[in-house]
């Protein structure tokens, strides 16, 4: 997987997805009964640690993701935060004059539990593993803090930008520093590499995609490269469409994660400038049969002869059944080269 990313051609190609310790998951489901709450299982290394590890044990994956939420930054830096269940995060949503109250005293403190918990994975996990870290990127994790929970378009999100375009700024740059000594840290505690999820780039306009998508996660790309040279930064503009063409090169991110409706032959232009990971469609996966093995069976054929991280375009959702993640398993790792 470390060799993928930082652009080597491996086939079949390393494989792992995302929200591979989740709901799906039975053995995660009784682990999150004994936490209490998601939060308070983020936070409790031995059990961060055990989710984490749960999708390594039952299927092998080839890179482990560290078991987090991309708003324990914001927590972090004084927000409030609740997860519900069936109505995801709750935050009080926050007022243009509350950004210079954002405070980071207490910030690696607060977050300490997760540095222990990557410590504790790249100790427990086998040595060919790759272990990954991650934050959001500061509009997805912005559009969070403002709304103050999910919506289907961060119209309050884009709204505050435009209307507020200096506290937006702020706000952006604030959370590219924190976001980024956040990821330095856990390459420190013993994370290989590192995803920026931006979740929700893909509903800004063109203007906005340069100012709250490109330019912050630049930002951190750029300090994460400077403190940790040789550490490969993954970057996800989920929804970026036509937008993923020259991303690579605007935030200087080591490779790509693809959403599934990004065209094969534009993914594999894509490729041409470095590692590319993704996009089998995450609905494939609950359908099983046919449809996954077509899914498969074409991102293999499209992008097998370049440097590829088999994934899905975004996570796996909770009806999907075990049984279909096995399948994808055994298909892009039993693959020959057409
Ligand atoms: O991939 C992994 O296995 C690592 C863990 C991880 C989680 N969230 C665990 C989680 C990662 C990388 C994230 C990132 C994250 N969190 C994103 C970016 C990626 C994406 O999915 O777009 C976003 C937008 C969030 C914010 C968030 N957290 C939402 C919107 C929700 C509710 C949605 C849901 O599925 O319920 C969460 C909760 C959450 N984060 C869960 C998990 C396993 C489910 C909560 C539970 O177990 O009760």
């Amino acid at each position: 997987m470390l060799d993928v990313l930082k652009g080597a051609t491996v086939f079949p190609p390393p494989v792992w997805i995302m929200r591979q310790a989740g709901r799906y998951l039975p053995e995660y489901r009784e682990t999150r009964k004994r936490a209490g709450s998601f939060l308070d299982l983020c936070y409790n290394p031995d059990l961060a640690v055990e989710v984490t590890l749960q999708p390594i044990r039952r299927f092998g994956f080839d890179a482990s993701i560290l078991f987090s939420d991309i708003l324990v930054v914001p927590h972090a830096l004084g927000r409030d935060l609740r997860f519900e269940e069936g109505r995801g995060p709750l935050m009080t949503p926050l007022e243009a004059e509350e950004i210079d109250g954002l405070n980071g005293d207490m910030f690696h403190v607060n977050l300490s539990p997760v540095y222990e918990t990557v410590r504790r994975l790249r100790l427990e996990l086998p040595a060919e593993t790759t272990l990954l870290g991650f934050c959001g990127a500061p509009f997805t994790v912005a559009s969070y803090m403002i709304a103050g929970h999910g919506t289907v378009d961060q119209a309050p999100a884009r709204l505050f930008g435009y209307q507020h375009p200096e506290a937006m700024k702020r706000l952006l740059k604030i959370l590219a520093d924190w976001s980024a000594r956040y990821l330095i840290r856990q390459i420190e505690a013993g994370a290989d590499a590192v995803q920026i999820f931006d979740s929700w780039s893909g509903v800004l306009d063109e203007r906005g995609f340069a100012e709250f998508c490109i330019e912050p996660v630049a930002d951190i790309v750029r300090q994460v490269h400077a403190a940790c040279p040789g550490v490969p930064v993954i970057a996800f503009p989920r929804g970026a469409g036509s937008r993923y063409t020259g991303f690579r090169k605007a935030t200087g991110s080591d490779a790509l994660a693809l959403d599934w409706t990004v065209p094969l032959d534009q993914a594999r232009k894509l490729q041409q400038e470095g590692p590319v990971q993704g996009n089998l469609d995450p609905q494939r996966l609950v359908a099983g049969g046919k449809a996954l093995s077509d899914g498969v069976g074409t991102i293999l054929a499209a992008l097998g002869d370049g440097p590829l991280v088999f994934n899905l375009g975004h996570g796996i959702t909770p009806q999907t059944p075990v049984s279909h993640v096995e399948q994808m398993l055994r298909e892009v790792r039993e693959a020959r080269r057409g």
